[in-house]
């Protein structure tokens, strides 16, 4: 076979894969943008590179870094706004005059939120100081030197965590670059640096893994995406790493590991089909949804591959743990596997040299991390997502249901059901009037409400919004929403004892739903006059269900222009007088989703005029693309 051939097959073997992936329901039921739903918008004064997003003092409020200026955003009273410009002395103070570029890197609550800690940029010289915060207001800033700390360019992405007084940093450490690890700073405990690795790394995610039964066992987990080092032509460039440091180490002796993690572990996290050959290697986003018992906390990640697909993998706690208790290490010889101690210990100054020795030369673990469910990706797709977050949600009798937020490359956001078999995309949410880049979300879990931030804005949404499903309670079920459900009056935020089927959507659970959930489809008359050219039209709100016009027992298509279904008349007649209805069939129901009734008369309605010059505009447009 010639290499055009098989690259050929090879493109051929993909597309097959994709489409085998593409799940069936790969597309949003329903899309709500500003006009079907309520999202509330906040701009931040003048245009921004970054967004950190830190919950505020109160619920529906906010904290917004920027270029320059820290903003607090209330969404409930927005008189109650405020902005502070950042930095300013340290601007005056700069080497070279008119270079005070300063953005906002790190904006973390501290000392039990009385205090933000906040971190800005300057190219080459990062820097953070300690708020005070008095009765919600932005008061005076003390200095700290950021070396290590902060990035030192407002695009370089380094996640970071502040836990009790101990902070815990990714950011690079030299200009450069190359520097990039897992550091701790200030607290008791000292500061602990990774020693810098030659490869290329981003770090993605930090979390901790705990609280464990034992306190001492409690780690942090860094998320990573490190350029390969395999020179092999269809090795995959990049490969994707956990990597875990306990959190009461102190580092080791003068001579060994002195101010290094002693507890520091890495391996592999695999998210793919393998029988497929089709591997995600490039970690984009994560994100921890914790559980009662750390264990079966969840860790959603997002990656991509180099055909630009998605996938989401879905790994729980407890099997990365596994890999880091029990797999052999890389390159190990004999009984290294067995003596390495991988428990956390309280004094790790004091750990003999020979176990201090092996913790620095073993520290790859053989095995991989894999994901749940089978050990494929919960979700592939060909959708550019971005970023990723999850929320549990209770659902009726107690019932719990996660909801995932993925953001797309032209501000809409999907939300995403997850559940057994295949991901249920309840909905493709627009809150950007215009198509913009999401620079970051944050997900309020105690509230319900999501914030979503652009260059020049940022969107709060409220995940309890039900009233856009519809108003009877088959379009409530059908839209398979954990936050809602139907009353018996209203689509309404769930409390757990409303009518609803998350599982199925099944709308006979509506028939004891009492009168007022009855579905009544809405009925117009119109009169028309002979020869006239007209139009009806019906939304079509999912994109699940099929649309068809029915009219004395015919069956008519839909002409599909913008999201309604059209049924065009060329030339009326008598014939063509009678009742007209739009059925929608979604999953085995059937309904009426409008009524019309034409009646043709010597004199046309004036609103039959101008309908036809409309649809005349919309035909055109339609044939002209
Ligand atoms: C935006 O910034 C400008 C200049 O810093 C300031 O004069 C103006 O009041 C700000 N606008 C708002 C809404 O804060
Ligand atoms: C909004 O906040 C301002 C300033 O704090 C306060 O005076 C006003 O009463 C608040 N309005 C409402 C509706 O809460
Ligand atoms: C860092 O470098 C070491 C040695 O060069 C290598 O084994 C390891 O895989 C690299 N990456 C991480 C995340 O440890
Ligand atoms: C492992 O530990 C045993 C007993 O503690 C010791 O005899 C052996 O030499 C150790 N092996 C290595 C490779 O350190
Ligand atoms: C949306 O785009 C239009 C045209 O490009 C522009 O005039 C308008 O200001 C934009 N709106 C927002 C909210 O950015
Ligand atoms: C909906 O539920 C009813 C009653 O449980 C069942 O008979 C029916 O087959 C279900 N319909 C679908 C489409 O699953
Ligand atoms: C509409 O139908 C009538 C009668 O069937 C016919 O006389 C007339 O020419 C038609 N008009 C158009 C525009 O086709
Ligand atoms: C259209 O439907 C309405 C209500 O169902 C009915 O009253 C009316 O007689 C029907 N009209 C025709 C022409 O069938």
């Amino acid at each position: 076979m010639s290499y055009s051939k098989w690259i050929l097959c090879l493109i051929l073997h993909y597309l097959n894969t994709v489409k085998a992936l593409e799940f069936h329901h790969s597309h949003p039921r329903i899309t709500l943008s500003a006009k079907d739903a309520s999202f509330w918008r906040h701009s931040r004064n003048g245009s921004h590179t970054r967004a950190e997003l830190l919950q505020g003092p109160r619920v529906n409020s906010i904290y917004v870094g920027g270029h320059r200026k820290l903003f607090l955003m209330d969404f409930q009273n927005s008189s109650r706004s405020k902005e502070v410009t950042m930095f300013e002395n340290e601007c005056r103070n700069h080497k070279l005059p008119g270079t005070c570029e300063y953005d906002i890197t790190m904006v973390h609550a501290v000392k039990g939120g009385s205090s933000l800690f906040v971190c800005g940029t300057n190219g080459i010289q990062p820097v953070c100081c300690y708020m005070t915060l008095s009765k919600g207001d932005f008061g005076p800033c003390s200095v700290e030197l950021a070396e290590g700390i902060a990035p030192f360019y407002v695009k370089e992405k380094a996640p970071s965590l502040y836990i009790g007084d101990e902070l815990y940093t990714t950011a690079n450490l030299y200009v450069q670059g190359d520097g990039v690890g897992i550091r701790r700073h200030y607290g008791k405990r000292g500061r602990i640096s990774s020693s810098a690795n030659k490869t290329e790394q981003r770090f993605v995610g930090l979390a901790v893994s705990g609280p464990r039964a034992d306190p001492l066992q409690d780690r942090i987990y860094g998320f990573v995406v490190e350029r390969s080092m395999d020179q092999h032509p269809e090795a995959d460039p990049w490969i994707s790493r956990v990597i875990q440091v306990c959190k009461a180490d102190s580092g080791g002796t003068k001579s060994i590991l002195e101010r290094l993690w002693t507890s520091r572990l890495s391996t592999r996290l695999y998210c793919g089909i393998t029988e497929k050959k089709l591997h995600f290697s490039y970690l984009l986003d994560v994100t921890v949804l914790h559980a009662d018992s750390w264990r079966d906390s969840r860790v959603y990640a997002l990656f991509t591959n180099g055909w630009g697909m998605r996938a989401v993998c879905v790994y729980t706690m407890g099997a990365i743990d596994q890999v880091f208790m029990n797999s052999d290490f890389k390159n190990s010889v004999g009984s290294v596997s067995k003596n390495r101690s991988r428990m956390c210990v309280e004094n790790s100054k004091a750990l003999p040299r020979e176990v201090l020795r092996q913790m620095k030369d073993y520290q790859e673990m053989e095995d991989w991390v894999r994901p749940l469910k089978d050990h494929a990706p919960f979700l592939v797709s060909h959708r550019h997502y971005r970023h990723i977050r999850a929320d549990k949600v209770t659902g009726r009798g107690l019932t719990q249901h996660t909801v995932l937020f993925l953001s797309l490359g032209n501000g809409a956001v999907h939300k995403v059901l997850e559940q057994a078999d295949h991901p249920f995309i309840i909905a493709e949410l627009r809150p950007f009037r215009n198509k913009t880049h999401i620079q970051n979300m944050l997900l309020q879990p105690s509230v319900k409400k999501l914030y979503v931030s652009s260059s020049t804005e940022v969107m709060e949404l409220d995940l309890y919004d039900c009233q856009s499903y519809g108003h009877w309670c088959e379009e409530c079920v059908k839209a398979r929403d954990p936050y809602c459900g139907w009353d018996g009056t209203k689509c309404t935020a769930a409390s757990g004892n409303e009518i609803q089927d998350i599982e199925h959507g099944n709308c006979t659970v509506c028939e004891g739903a009492g009168k007022n959930g009855k579905y009544t489809p809405p009925r117009e008359v119109y009169s028309v006059s002979p020869s006239a050219k007209f139009f009806l039209q019906c939304p079509m709100l999912s994109s699940h269900a099929l649309y068809s016009w029915h009219h004395k027992g015919r069956l008519i298509e839909c002409l599909i222009v913008e999201s309604q279904c059209l049924l065009l008349i060329e030339n009326m007649s008598t014939e063509l007088q009678g009742n007209y209805s739009c059925v929608a069939s979604e999953g085995g129901y059937e309904r009426t989703q409008v009524q019309y009734e034409l009646r043709t008369e010597g004199k046309a309605r004036r609103l039959a005029s101008s309908l036809s010059t409309f649809v005349c505009l919309l035909v055109t447009q339609t044939l002209l693309i």
